[in-house]
């Protein structure tokens, strides 16, 4: 195994033949004490909408008699960033105009090098053996999210003819077989499909996980994830779930990153702490502009993604930029504030009006940017209190991936981990796949 993350090419022995690099049980004989054991330790790794990288992070969760998620304790993280040249190649693979289903295949099974490199540094770091592990808990990298209904011929096509069905989809790569076959760990991977098999959207699942993490009894709470995308788990104070909901609330960083990458001929992945757009003014013309998209008006539930906020959304940006004459800090000024003021709008138009909301706590990377969360603090005044994760004692990357591995965990339970009044899915449902 390490030969192979060093070289990049497959060990072989004297004779020349491929060596199995891991042997070992199967899965199912790794996991058969699983729901009767009080102590478990996974790893999620996570890689988002913002193509900044991968993140892995080591959870202990203990169970009670009933098996019921008693404590999670976080026990260590570790980041390996994607190359530029890694970059170049899964971003044109989320474009219509510039996918190729070779490039497709060979990023599938690429980045399960990438991922199980990932979670090898971990282990490295946390001081853990394959042993210790339990299980591996893999989002993927989505490349298309397509929670929009299409009309597509039926199975019974030839009995009726133009019988057409409601199809929706979603596909996260990376392959699950590489990254056990590298590590001998079980991985849990594919967990948005089932969510959509029952009608949900696939999106957002952290919120059953948020509710555990940051729920309180005497506080509301909104959880913002600030990744790509921008989503919001809104938890009313309580003992449990009930009433928890969530939805994503628009663009989170991919606007402002498109245009710091465009503006450095991508020298620059992202505007650090807020610098530029700290130095711009925001456009009115321009905010408003953007403001003006329907995805805003429509209620909960509903997920968006790179489709929707990738390059051509940009593009539309920068002519109407143009047209005004504004500076490259005004555009990272604007669309900052564009961010802020999607994520208050819609606590506004569809948190506040049903729940009393305390406290807004923020993870993910836009965590790290000051600019943006003073301007969420202008737009909430004294309504709420804006913290972030690290004042919970988690640095801003690690909620994602410990997610994932909590729904791992409830999936390992024959647990469900979707809340359909965030997904709008039908019924609750066991998410993931289990390589064997
Ligand atoms: N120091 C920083 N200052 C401001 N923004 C940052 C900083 N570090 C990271 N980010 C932002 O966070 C993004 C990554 O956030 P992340 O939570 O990993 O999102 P995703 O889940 O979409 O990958 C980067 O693309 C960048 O926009
Ligand atoms: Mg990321």
């Amino acid at each position: 195994m390490e030969d192979r993350h060093r070289t990049g090419k497959p060990t072989e022995s004297n004779d020349g033949c491929k060596v199995a690099r891991t042997v070992g049980k199967s899965s199912l004989a790794r996991l058969a004490d699983y729901t009767t054991r009080s102590d478990h330790v996974l790893v999620g790794v996570m890689s988002g909408t913002s193509f900044d990288g991968i993140d892995a992070v080591a959870v202990r969760i203990s169970t009670d008699t009933h098996g019921n998620i008693a404590k999670v304790e976080y026990l260590n993280h570790a980041s390996i960033p994607y190359s530029k040249e890694v970059r170049s190649l899964l971003l044109p693979l989320c474009d219509v105009e510039t996918s190729k289903i070779d490039n497709l295949v060979y990023a599938h099974f690429l980045l399960g090098e990438w991922y199980a490199s990932a979670v090898h540094k971990l282990m490295g770091i946390a001081g853990l053996r394959k042993e210790d592990i339990d299980a591996v808990c893999i989002h993927g990298q989505t490349v298309w999210h397509a929670p929009a209904w299409r009309q597509l011929p039926g199975p019974d096509f030839e009995a009726t003819p133009n019988a057409t069905i409601a199809v929706h989809g979603t596909l996260q790569i990376g392959c699950a077989a590489v990254v056990k076959e590298r590590l001998g760990i079980p991985v849990l991977y594919d967990f948005r499909s089932a969510d959509m098999a029952a009608q949900g959207e696939g999106a957002p699942l952290a919120p059953i996980v948020d509710s555990l993490l940051f729920g309180d009894r005497a506080r509301g709470r909104i959880v913002q994830n600030i990744g790509g995308i921008g989503n919001a788990t809104a938890i009313p104070a309580g003992p449990d779930e009930a009433g928890v909901f969530a939805f994503d609330t628009g663009p989170g960083n991919m606007i402002m990153d498109e245009l710091v990458r465009r503006f450095t001929r991508g020298e620059q992945q992202y505007d650090a702490d807020g610098a530029i757009a700290a130095r711009g003014h925001v456009s009115a013309p321009l905010l408003a502009y953007l403001m003006d998209d329907p995805y805003f008006r429509l209620a909960p539930p509903k997920s968006t993604g790179r489709e929707v906020y990738g390059t051509t959304f940009v593009d539309k940006l920068e002519q109407f930029a143009a047209e005004q004459g504004l500076s490259y800090e005004d555009r990272i000024a604007t669309a900052t504030a564009f961010t802020a003021e999607t994520i208050v709008c819609a606590y506004r138009d569809f948190i506040m009006p049903k729940m009393k909301i305390d406290d807004v706590v923020v993870g993910g990377g836009g965590a790290l940017n000051t600019t943006l969360l003073n301007m969420m603090r202008q737009r909430l005044g004294s309504d709420a209190a804006v913290l972030t994760t690290m004042d919970f004692g988690f640095p801003p990357f690690v909620r994602e991936p410990m997610a994932f591995a909590l729904l791992g965990h409830l999936a390992l339970m024959g647990r469900p981990g979707n809340l359909p009044k965030a997904t709008g899915a039908q019924r609750e449902v066991v998410l993931g796949s289990l390589t064997l």
